[in-house]
């Protein structure tokens, strides 16, 4: 017997997005296979590593501890979302560049959302609240420091005026 379907339309980065998913469809499983973001990456599939982090309604959360229809009518923003319209990098995302806060990048659409959903709530972060945001995404690469750095430095940009 085929499983039952459920239909969602959700709200991804602008756009409505609609589907028939079963029941158990992760939320990032649906991103990544459904919509083909596959810019939201999968680490440890049980809410410890961040790698899945999305935004929903402004707040990040696990993409795979979440199921597809529970995000049905909300607001999702990936990390593809959060690139400029004209499709260049964000001010948050050329900090990252600048800083070399980026090595294997496994974590880095994480901790994009993780950051941005910091920024936008709290534009002049103190480094402590900069490392208490990004507290819940692991990176084995960099050390965090250059991630903090790029935090710090997409605060002051956008203080300056970036856009
Ligand atoms: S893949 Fe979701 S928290 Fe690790
Ligand atoms: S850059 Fe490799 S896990 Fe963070």
């Amino acid at each position: 017997m085929s499983e039952r379907l459920y239909p969602i339309t959700i709200e991804v980065n602008g756009t409505q997005r609609a589907g028939h998913v079963t029941a158990r469809t992760s939320l990032v499983d649906w991103l990544r296979e459904h919509l083909h973001l596959t810019g939201t990456h999968i680490g440890c599939e049980h809410g410890i590593c961040g790698a899945c982090s999305v935004m929903l309604d402004g707040e990040p959360v696990r993409s795979c501890l979440m199921y597809a229809v529970q995000a049905n009518g909300h607001r999702i923003v990936t990390v593809e979302g959060l690139q400029r319209p004209d499709g260049s990098l964000s001010v948050l995302q050329d900090s990252f560049c600048e800083t070399h806060a980026l090595q294997c990048g496994y974590c880095t659409p994480g901790m994009l959302i993780a950051a941005q959903a910091l920024l936008n709530t709290n534009p002049r972060p103190t480094e402590a609240e900069i490392r208490d945001a990004i507290g819940g995404n692991l990176c084995r690469c960099t050390g965090y420091q250059q991630i903090v750095e790029a935090i710090a430095l997409a605060a002051r940009r956008t203080a300056e005026g970036a856009t």
